[in-house]
């Protein structure tokens, strides 16, 4: 296959103006030193679209589509990378030059549209089942004792897997190659002894789409009462779970425009609420809800209402989902908690009782600041002042969370008016150690971000690192053929279906890396005097892209944002940089350098940090008494240092 030279694709990008080309397809409107639009790659009213002039790139806040001039071009026009060149290099009036590259050498940019296919495939085939197969009546037969009506079905394009092991492979995957991208979406598995099988078996299959509608996954559900009740495609490179909502293409394409979303746990809730009127429910996908995801509906809606079971375990899924939202919750922005009865949910609930019902009960859900006051009490006797002091300890760090604005300050007066302690001196808390607490378990922050402030770094490098290392948790591509069916990956009886992979691609407010990442990415020139071998050698996706784009760019002084943005257009890396660049602040900033060398400090510290750690763990491990004496002073000395590090005295 003829390569284009990459000198070339760099040429023309800077030949081109990524205004002019995308002006020409939807209209612009300037706004300030950017210009914006609504979004063709999504419906919307207003304009969430927004082209950088200066950095030649593209960036939507409502779907997060972005790249540079070839990545708009091969979106909107639905072009393979080699004819977005082509047609690219004739506005410009270039002519594309060839040269010789190693066969089935693919560009990134085109491995994800057979994905995309592939997807699309296997998804006609589950629609097809559930119409045609021999075991369909069965499959027609649970929907319907579960409600659903065929309309409805087909909003969602729910399908059927018929039982068999090949059934897929023999109808969609013909050939090496589409075994292979089957493989890739997560829907065959290889068990030990390499035979391949379908993943979906005997299952009704919810397809799950992204903001475009295109489908990247599928949750399948038994039809009785065999275990795993739901089995989910794994990651995979177009699946990012801690990402996608259920449901949320399909709101959006209901209704012209959204007040409210609620959040409920489950796809059939999903379903069953759309069925009875309810058509503004999503439900993330066996995971947490995350920050990315509430980013996400907060683009969309001002109000986000989770409504989940009374039971223990619905709570902690609420309070992981307001943990997520605190870091977002800007002023206008609103998010409350709704519990169901014991033994309810809302697809039960609204079957039973019907959409007045539930909108009824949507309207009575706690506010955020009851529900988090309420849950941080638990334990705490506040009718003493010792009481009341603690409660507040407790409390203040989930506040400095949020956003500077109105929501904050009154949040801080709520506080204020609970413990009877003024709003300076709550302001000037520190989070207490893990022991101090008294909250419930779950209410302590969690370690999935890596935080790197710097009081943390001490106290808990070595819970952080246990938690970042942790290998992805995929069981479910070693199953056994023999054995029985593999279940969810990593759950527990506690906290059911909380993923275990490194979310690390899945930007967040604060998390170092993207914040360098995002600096990075708009302004190369910082990469020029980063030692990358002084970086912590810590397994998490964010930090080697961290460490290869330090490479490329330090390999390549002269690139710009759009040239690095189309290296890695189509990749879950590509997908981060575009948003980090596109939500960083564009102006140009006295500070920036001053920023990134402090930020770079941080991360560096990052790794002394852990080499320390890891010394006096072992040196802790020990018993105390067979330490020898130069071990003893070493042990003390390493505590100071690494209390120095931290920045504490
Ligand atoms: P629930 O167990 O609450 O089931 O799981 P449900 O949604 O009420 O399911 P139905 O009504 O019996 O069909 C809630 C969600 O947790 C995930 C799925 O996303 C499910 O929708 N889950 C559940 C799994 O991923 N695997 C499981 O085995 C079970
Ligand atoms: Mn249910």
């Amino acid at each position: 296959m003829a390569k284009i030279p990459q000198r070339f694709i760099d040429d023309l990008l800077d030949r081109v103006d990524i205004v002019e080309v995308i002006d020409r397809r939807v209209k612009l409107r300037k706004t300030g030193k950017n210009f914006s639009a609504c979004c063709p790659f999504h419906d919307e009213k207003t304009p969430s679209f927004s082209v950088n002039p200066d950095k030649q790139f593209f960036y939507c806040f409502g779907c997060g589509a972005g790249g540079n001039a070839l990545g708009f071009l091969m979106d909107y026009e639905r072009l393979e990378f080699p004819q977005a060149v082509e047609s690219l290099a004739q506005t410009a009036g270039l002519e594309v030059p060839k040269e010789e590259g190693r066969p089935g050498e693919a560009s990134r940019q085109d491995t994800q549209r057979p994905l995309f296919d592939q997807l699309e495939q296997a998804t006609r085939f589950y629609e097809h089942g559930l119409r045609k197969h021999p075991d369909a009546k069965r499959a027609v037969k649970y929907l319907k004792s579960r409600g659903l009506s065929g309309e409805i079905a087909k909003a969602f394009r729910v399908g059927f897997a018929p039982p068999g092991w090949d059934n897929l492979i023999v109808a969609v995957g013909n050939s090496e190659e589409k075994q292979q991208l089957l493989m890739t979406t997560g829907m065959l598995v290889k068990n030990d002894k390499g035979r391949v099988y379908d993943r979906f078996r005997d299952r009704i299959i919810f397809p799950i789409v992204d903001a475009r509608g295109r489908v990247i996954a599928f949750g399948g559900r038994v039809l009785g009462d065999d275990k795993p009740k739901y089995l989910n495609s794994p990651e995979t490179p177009v699946f990012h779970k801690s990402r996608e909502l259920y449901g949320l293409y399909q709101a959006r394409k209901a209704n012209r425009s959204l007040e409210r979303i609620v959040v409920v746990e489950g796809y059939m809730d999903v379903i069953a609420l759309a069925q009875h009127g309810i058509n503004y429910a999503v439900a993330t996908l066996g995971t947490a809800t995350s920050e990315a995801h509430l980013d996400r509906l907060f683009r969309h809606v001002p109000e986000v209402i989770f409504c989940f079971d009374g039971d223990e375990a619905g709570r902690k899924a609420a309070f992981r989902g307001l943990e997520a939202a605190l870091p977002v919750m800007q002023d206008g922005r609103q998010v409350r908690f709704l519990f169901l009865p014991e033994g309810e949910d809302p697809d039960s609930l609204v079957r039973a009782k019907g959409q007045g019902h539930l909108e009824h009960l949507f309207t009575q859900a706690s506010p955020l600041d009851v529900f988090l006051f309420d849950q941080l009490e638990q334990g705490i006797d506040v009718t003493t002042l010792d009481g009341r002091a603690r409660f507040s300890k407790v409390a203040a760090p989930y506040l400095q969370q949020l956003p500077e604005g109105v929501f904050k300050t009154l949040m801080y007066q709520a506080l204020a008016e609970r413990t009877g302690i003024d709003v300076d001196s709550l302001k000037r808390l520190q989070a207490p150690s893990e022991r101090d607490s008294a909250a419930p378990e779950y209410t302590r922050r969690s370690n999935q971000d890596a935080v790197l402030s710097m009081n943390e770094l001490a106290s808990s490098a070595t819970d952080r690192y246990s938690d970042l290392s942790r290998p992805e948790a995929f069981s479910d591509d070693y199953a056994d053929i023999d054995g029985m069916e593999p279940g969810v990956s990593d759950s527990s009886a506690d906290t059911p279906f909380i993923d275990a992979i490194d979310d690390s691609l899945t930007p967040t407010a604060n998390n170092d890396i993207h914040k360098i990442l995002g600096l990075l990415v708009l302004n190369p020139a910082l990469a020029k005097n980063v030692a990358i071998d002084g970086l912590p050698a810590v397994d998490r996706r964010d930090l080697i892209l961290l460490k290869e784009f330090l490479k490329q760019i330090q390999s390549d002084p002269d690139t710009t944002t759009a040239a690095l943005l189309g290296f890695w257009y189509g990749t879950p890396e590509g997908q981060l940089l575009t948003e980090l660049a596109g939500k960083e602040a564009l102006d140009d900033d006295e500070g920036r350098e001053a920023l990134f060398a402090a930020l770079m400090e941080r991360l560096m510290k990052m790794q002394q940090n852990e080499e320390l750690r890891t010394r006096i763990d072992y040196l802790k491990s020990r018993d105390y008494a067979e330490l020898s004496g130069d071990e003893k002073r070493e042990l003390i000395t390493l505590t100071q240092k690494i209390r120095t590090l931290a920045g504490r005295s």
